[in-house]
C-alpha cells in the first residue's frame, strides 16, 4: 500500500510538471468607463517545488493575476486563457471543486492581514476552519493540535491561538495568515505582497519565515511584489510585469544582475537592498508611472519612460523572445541595453 502511494507521489513529481500553468491568461474589468484591460496575455509555469517571483510596481496587473490564480476577482472580470493547478483547468471547476482546492491544494496570503482575518474571531478558530472545512475526519481536539504545531512553525507560541486579530501585532497577524496558508498542507502558496505594510525588520523576517516553510514542506511559491531584490533572494526564477504583460522572465539571479528588458533594468537599480525605506514608494532613477491600463500608448507600452526608447519601438508591442541564459525579455533594443551595461 505504502509503495503504491510512493509510486503515485513519485509520478506526480516527475520532471516538468507544472504545479501552476497560466496560458495566454487575460483580464479585463468591465466598469461604466469601458473595459480595463489588467491582464494581457500571460504565459507563466511554476514547476512543483519552484518559487517564481513575479515584480512590477503598482497597477501593473499582479494582483488581478494572483487573484484569476484561485477565482477570487469580482464578477466584473472577465478572465480568458487557460489557469491549469496540477494540470487542471481553474476556470472549469465546480464551485465544489473549486472550495476544496482553495486551502489544499492552493492557498493565497495577502498584503493586508488585518483586512483578510475576521475580527470578532479568534486566531486559532481562523486557523482551525479550513482544516476542519477540508477534512471532515479530524475532530475538534486534533484541529487544534495542529493549530499549535501551525503557530510554532510560524514563531508564535500556541497560547496566541486564543487572541483576537486586534491583539495581534502586525507582523504577528500575518505569522497567522501564514499559518493559515499552510494549514492544509497545500501544493502552491501564493504571497501577493505579504509584507508591505510591515516595519523593514519585519519584513525580512517574515519573507525568511515563507522561504523556510515553503522549502521545508516542498510547496510551490508564486511571491509577488514591487521590490526586486526581495524577489531575488527569495526565487530562483523572476518574472517581470509591466502594464499587464510579462515584459521579462528568467533564473532569478540574471535577471536581477543583468536584465534584458529596461523595465527590469529599472527595477533592479532601484531596489538595491532588501527594505530600503527610501526606495519603497517607487523605483528610483524612473520618470512618471506606468500607464493606465484603459488608456496603453502605442507600441512599447514602457517607451513613454524608457530610457533608450526609438522610433522602432513606436510601431508595434514587442513579443517576449529569447535573449540568452534562459531568459525572455520583450524588447527590440535589448542589444543597445547590452552595450550600455
Ligand atoms: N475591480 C476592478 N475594477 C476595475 N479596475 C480594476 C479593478 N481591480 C484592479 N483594477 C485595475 O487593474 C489594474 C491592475 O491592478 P492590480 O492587479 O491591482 O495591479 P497591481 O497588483 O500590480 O498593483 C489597475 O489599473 C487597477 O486600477
Ligand atoms: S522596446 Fe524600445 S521602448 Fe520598449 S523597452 Fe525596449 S527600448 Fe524601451
Ligand atoms: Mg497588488
Amino acid at each position: 500500500m505504502t509503495q503504491t502511494v510512493q509510486d503515485g507521489a513519485l509520478e506526480n513529481e516527475a520532471p516538468g510538471h507544472d504545479v501552476l500553468r497560466l496560458e495566454g491568461l487575460h483580464v479585463s474589468y468591465k466598469t461604466a468607463a469601458g473595459p480595463v484591460p489588467a491582464v494581457r496575455g500571460v504565459d507563466l509555469a511554476l514547476p512543483a517545488g519552484g518559487r517564481l517571483g513575479l515584480a512590477g510596481e503598482s497597477g501593473c496587473g499582479k494582483s488581478t493575476l494572483a487573484g484569476a490564480v484561485l477565482r477570487l476577482l469580482p464578477k466584473s472580470a472577465r478572465v480568458t486563457g487557460r489557469i491549469l493547478l496540477d494540470g487542471e483547468d481553474v476556470q472549469t471547476m465546480t464551485w465544489g471543486r473549486l472550495r476544496a482546492v482553495r486551502w489544499a491544494q492552493a492557498s493565497i496570503v495577502f498584503q493586508g492581514a488585518m483586512h483578510s482575518l475576521n475580527p470578532v474571531r479568534r486566531v486559532g478558530d481562523q486557523i482551525a476552519e479550513p482544516i476542519l472545512l477540508h477534512d471532515k475526519k479530524v475532530s475538534r481536539a486534533a484541529a487544534d493540535r495542529r493549530v499549535a504545531t501551525l503557530l510554532d512553525q510560524v514563531g508564535l507560541v500556541a497560547a496566541r491561538a486564543a487572541a483576537y486579530p486586534h491583539e495581534l501585532s502586525g507582523g504577528q497577524r500575518q505569522r497567522v495568515m501564514i499559518a493559515m496558508a499552510l494549514a492544509c498542507s497545500p501544493r502552491l502558496i501564493v504571497a501577493d505582497e505579504p509584507t508591505t505594510a510591515l516595519d523593514v525588520m519585519i519584513q525580512a523576517q517574515i519573507l525568511r519565515l515563507i522561504g523556510e516553510l515553503v522549502s521545508e514542506h516542498g510547496i510551490s511559491l508564486l511571491m509577488i511584489s514591487h521590490d526586486l531584490a526581495v524577489l531575488a533572494e527569495h526565487c530562483d526564477r523572476l518574472a517581470v510585469m509591466y502594464a499587464g504583460r510579462i515584459v521579462e522572465e528568467g533564473p532569478a539571479d540574471r535577471v536581477f544582475a543583468d536584465a534584458r528588458h529596461p523595465y527590469g533594468r529599472a527595477l533592479a537599480d532601484a531596489f538595491p537592498r532588501i527594505g530600503d525605506a527610501a526606495s519603497r514608494r517607487g523605483p528610483r532613477g524612473l520618470p512618471g508611472d506606468p500607464p493606465d491600463p484603459a488608456h496603453l500608448p502605442e507600441g512599447c507600452t514602457f517607451a513613454p519612460r524608457c530610457p533608450i526608447t526609438a522610433e522602432e519601438c513606436l510601431t508595434a508591442e514587442p513579443p517576449l523572445i529569447a535573449a540568452g541564459d534562459g531568459r525572455t525579455a520583450a524588447c527590440v533594443r535589448m542589444d543597445v541595453l547590452r552595450e550600455g551595461s
